[in-house]
């Protein structure tokens, strides 16, 4: 079978992980998160596409592309743009892909203004709250599709 491909999207802020607010976010870097889903990745034969930027631009591109790429699914952890970002759920919606939403943090126990997810509206499904764990919970369901 051919190796399914799936995009891990990291939006603002998340390239400071280690360093940021390590009480709310952990003090694992961004890096050492990826290597965390490589190795998943790789046990479920999944090659992996990740990125980060600070762009909401950029995270609405490579939403485009994974469709473009043919990408079996999508994780999303957009940061601050969850809860602000109406294009970004116009992005998922056009796509026409499975979207997993992802928190390191859960923001539902979090500033009120974190209880709103654009992102979640059209999410398949949303793991929150258990730190670099929510990224392989989120693989996990993307493998089961
Ligand atoms: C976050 C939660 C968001 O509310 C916040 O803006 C982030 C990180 C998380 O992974 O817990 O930047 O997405």
């Amino acid at each position: 079978m051919a190796h399914r491909l799936v995009y891990v999207l990291n939006g603002p802020n998340l390239n400071l992980l280690g360093t940021r607010e390590p009480e709310i976010y952990g003090n694992q870097t961004l890096d050492e998160i990826a290597g965390l889903i490589e190795a998943r990745a790789q046990e479920l034969d999944i090659e992996i596409d990740m990125r980060q930027s600070n762009h909401e631009g950029h995270l609405i591109d490579w939403l485009q592309e994974s469709r473009a790429q043919g990408a079996h699914a999508v994780l999303l952890n957009a940061a601050g743009y969850t809860h602000t970002s109406v294009a970004l759920l116009d992005a998922i919606k056009a796509i026409e892909l499975p979207v997993f939403e992802v928190h390191l943090s859960d923001p539902h126990t979090r500033e009120p203004f974190r209880h709103l997810s654009y992102v979640g509206m059209a999410a398949r499904e949303t793991f929150q709250g258990h730190g670099a764990q929510s990224y392989i919970l989120a693989l996990e369901a993307a493998a089961k599709l």
